[in-house]
């Protein structure tokens, strides 16, 4: 055997999901798709990498994500990872795109989804759904990956509940999905529901206004962050969105108050639609989002349970991501939950291993332990047994940690099994089984052949296999 060797731990800013904390994670999925299917949406599964060219071009090449925080690939052997000055050890995240790069045999650099709206559109396009469906209501649920200092609420690999309607610009396909993050938030326990909400106009309305922004903080300069300063040139519309200056731009004119005819009506729209629906909503004009493909709507939902990471998800209107990647002039907007994040603005009692051990305990009450005595004979029956039992549609266990028949016993009443089955020589020999209540304390033998039917009522109904 060679030298000890001790695995490197996870990688910073990820983490694994324990079978303990798994229930959770359940709860939220399966909440998620259940509702998303209620309200039309169908599940999309796009792959975990694209080419970078995508996400460059969809979420835009000056945004955060896509200039600092994009996990590049490079397949094994061409691969060599570059870290950033006094980056060492926990490197950066880039590794040299394959040498020769676009058109060389086919290498194109990659990249891990950072979010999922990208991949979505070109998905649609790519199927020519634009063609044939004109209007597609998908979710995707699934990991993503962004080279963010990691801190609460904030990983390098997390995951989202991600909706997108393609093919509309109907003010009320984002009404069903603000309605849609009230009823999830609702469904998880998550109190105080608010949106956030703003327009940010289009290509028409949003370069005059950036322009007038741009104008007023030019004497100001000096005063914003060394980021503001960058992005004053670049796009000055991302500097009302930075909390380190807001002082010096609490007085610019809002957006919203400069939209084009259509963009205000849009607008009225929406604000209409939250106020037949009922949903409780705040103008916030300092709302922009971080990405260059939304129009006109933007929303966030926060939550006071979270820290300085506050929004649980956020979305908007994007009616030219369709049209830049060649398709035709249709609408689509979408939104993201970050399911961390829900995780933790959730209820600990009903995330917290407490609810996963009564989870846990009350699918044990259902479910049947096969202890066996050591010989290889017990031993194999318990097998088979334990095979039809399932087979059948039950739940069941058995010991595969060499434990004896007692301590078998002492595990199956110590984990809650509602039934233990026991086989040693002497039932073997005699083709029976010992069946144990446990609730009752009640123990009988039978004919190992009307086992199943003894036990046959424990089993759900949906669970029983079709004959
Ligand atoms: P986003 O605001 O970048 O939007 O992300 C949505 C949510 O994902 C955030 O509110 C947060 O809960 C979660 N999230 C983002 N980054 C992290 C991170 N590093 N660690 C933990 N959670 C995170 C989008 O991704 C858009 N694609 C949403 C969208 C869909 N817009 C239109 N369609």
């Amino acid at each position: 055997m060679g030298a000890s060797w001790t695995p490197p731990r996870a990688p910073r800013g990820t983490a694994d999901i324990l079978p303990e904390q798994v229930h959770a994670w359940h709860r939220v999925e399966r909440t998620a798709a259940e509702l998303a299917e209620r309200y039309g949406y169908r599940e999309l599964r796009t792959p975990a990498f694209e080419a970078l060219e995508l996400f460059a071009r969809g979420m835009g090449e000056g945004t955060e994500v896509v200039e600092k925080e994009m996990f590049l690939l490079a397949p094994s052997g061409r691969a060599r990872v570059e870290a950033g000055p006094g980056e060492a050890p926990d490197a950066g995240p880039r590794a040299q795109a394959p040498a020769g790069g676009h058109g060389a045999g086919g290498a194109e650099p990659l990249a891990l989804r950072p979010e999922f709206t990208a991949g979505v559109v070109r998905a649609y396009r790519q199927h020519g759904l634009d063609k044939t469906r004109g209007l597609l209501k998908v979710y995707s649920i699934g990991p993503l990956f962004r080279y963010e200092r990691p801190q609460k609420g904030r990983q390098r690999q997390f995951h989202q509940v991600n909706l997108e309607a393609l093919g509309t610009g109907d003010p009320r396909a984002e009404l069903e999905l603000i309605a849609f993050a009230q009823d999830l938030l609702g469904a998880l326990g998550i109190p105080d529901f608010a949106v956030r909400l703003n327009s940010i106009g289009c290509a028409q309305c949003r370069p005059g206004y950036r322009e007038r922004v741009r104008a007023l903080l030019q004497p100001r300069r000096e005063r914003l962050c060394a980021n503001c300063r960058a992005r004053l040139d670049r796009n000055a519309f991302r500097v009302l969105d930075c909390k380190l200056c807001a002082e010096h731009t609490a007085d610019l004119p809002p957006m919203a108050e400069q939209l084009c005819a259509a963009c205000a009506e849009h607008f009225a729209a929406v604000r209409a639609g939250l106020e037949l629906l009922d949903v409780p909503y705040r103008i916030d004009a300092r709302l922009v989002r971080g990405f260059d493909y939304y129009t006109r709507t933007v929303f966030e939902f926060p939550s006071g349970r979270l820290g300085a990471q506050d929004a649980l998800g956020g979305g908007g209107r994007y009616d030219r991501l369709i049209p830049d990647m060649g398709g035709p002039e249709l609408g689509a907007c979408g939104l993201a939950f970050g399911i961390e994040r829900l995780l933790l603005a959730m209820d600990p009692a009903a995330t917290g291993s407490a609810a996963a051990e009564a989870a846990e305990r009350a699918r044990r009450a259902a479910a049947v332990y096969v202890a066996a005595t050591p010989e290889p004979g017990p031993r194999a029956a318990a097998l088979e047994l334990v095979t039809e039992l399932r087979r059948a549609g039950l739940e069941a266990e058995f010991d595969l940690a060499g434990k004896s028949l007692k301590a078998q016993l002492r595990a199956a009443d110590k984990a809650g099994f509602g039934w233990v089955v026991i086989v040693g020589p002497e039932e073997l020999a005699r083709g029976e089984v010992a069946l144990r209540q446990m609730a009752a304390g009640h123990q009988q033998r039978l004919p190992r052949a009307e086992l199943l039917a003894r036990l046959a009522p424990a089993v759900p109904l949906a669970a029983r296999p079709a004959r």
